[in-house]
């Protein structure tokens, strides 16, 4: 049997520190109400000529590539998960495809948001079983700071949301104790407009217009309050089903690495599931929701700060606009 396990992961933040007091500065908010609401205290905001969503994905690349002592030569595909992508198309994964030594090789973006690195992840998985493929690269990445306006107009979205990257390196083993044990994958299409960006998009014969601007209709638009509800809902129950598919319980997790999407929905999601501190992981407070990248970014730190070792159970779950949700679980 070939099986796929994570043989390298790294990720990568945009130098540029921006703190609720900063924001402050630009719209009618407050720290307080900020880490009250979502725990953020502070997030990355992308500099212009410096970072794009590719040259971050390239930089969180080379660091998973390292740790797994794989070369770009070595890499068969590569998934790249991104709802802000450097150009409309191309996709961001032929543009990471070309900055690094890499052969000529597929390159696939993945569209499902805040559940885009456990799609991604899903995809390798699949790839690497069937033999198809023997390394492939998954990566999430984002520079959302320049979608939000930084306003009052923008105010209850802007405060949540920040850049950065993070990949891994998935490769076919024939070792059944350390790998990818399931992956589970949903999507409910009837709430897109819920958490979406509606323009520029291709309904319209002018894709942009001053009108469009003016309502602030090229902004993004979420339903703060229904997005929890849903949120706190399908955390746990993609959480349940892996462990059902594999005839494990809550209580065989070592780590639970959510989508950083809010610190109140994690919090809710570790006392519904009754989780210990130790076993669920959280780092929204320093990088805010950085959307795609959220988990491999937090799966590298945690796996960094020693908090997920050999043989352990962990458990990613996400969930964003779509409404997608996902969970993977992996013995370590
Ligand atoms: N700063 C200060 N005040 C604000 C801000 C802000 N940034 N944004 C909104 N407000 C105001 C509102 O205008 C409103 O004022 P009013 O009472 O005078 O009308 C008040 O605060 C409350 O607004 P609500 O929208 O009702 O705020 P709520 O308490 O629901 O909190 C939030 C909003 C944080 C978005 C909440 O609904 C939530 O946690 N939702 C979950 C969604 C989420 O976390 N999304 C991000 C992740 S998406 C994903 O990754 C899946």
């Amino acid at each position: 049997m070939i099986y796929a396990r994570i043989a390298g992961l790294g990720f990568y933040v945009p130098e540029n520190v921006i703190t609720n007091h900063d924001l402050e500065q630009l719209m009618d908010t407050s720290d307080e109400w900020i880490v009250e609401r979502s725990g953020i205290r502070e997030r990355r905001f992308f500099t212009e000529g410096k970072d794009t969503v590719a040259s971050m994905g390239a930089r969180a690349s080379e660091l998973a590539l390292q740790q797994a002592n794989l070369t770009p030569e070595d890499i068969d595909f590569i998934v790249f998960s991104t709802l802000s992508p450097d150009y409309n198309f191309p996709g961001a994964g032929v543009l990471l495809q070309r900055m690094l030594p890499f052969k000529e090789i597929g390159a696939l973006d993945v569209r499902t948001q805040c559940s885009g690195f456990v799609y991604g992840l899903s995809i390798a998985d699949q790839y690497i079983k069937t033999g198809m493929y023997k390394n492939i690269l998954v990566v999430g990445s984002e520079v959302q700071s320049n979608i939000m306006e930084l306003s009052d107009r923008g105010r209850n979205f802007a405060v949540l949301f920040g850049d950065g990257a993070g990949a891994v390196v998935v490769q076919a083993t024939e070792d059944p104790t350390r790998r990818i044990l399931s992956t589970h994958l949903h999507a409910q299409g009837e709430h897109a407009e819920m958490l979406y960006l509606e323009h520029p998009g291709s309904r319209l014969k002018d894709r942009m217009s001053t009108t469009i601007v003016e309502e602030g209709k090229h902004l993004p638009h979420m339903e703060g309050q229904a997005v929890f509800k849903h949120a706190v809902r399908r955390f746990p129950e993609v959480i349940l089903e892996a462990l059902e598919a594999n005839n494990l319980t809550i209580e065989d997790l070592d780590m639970v690495i959510p989508h950083q999407a809010n610190l109140r929905i994690t919090n809710y999601v570790q006392q519904k599931l009754a989780l210990p501190d130790d076993k669920i992981y959280s780092n929204i407070q320093r990088y805010g929701n950085t959307t795609a990248a959220s988990i491999p970014i937090a799966l590298t730190e945690a796996w960094q700060n020693g908090k997920i070792n050999q043989g352990d159970l962990v458990c990613l779950a996400a969930f964003g606009s779509g409404f997608t949700w996902a969970s993977a679980l992996l013995r370590w």
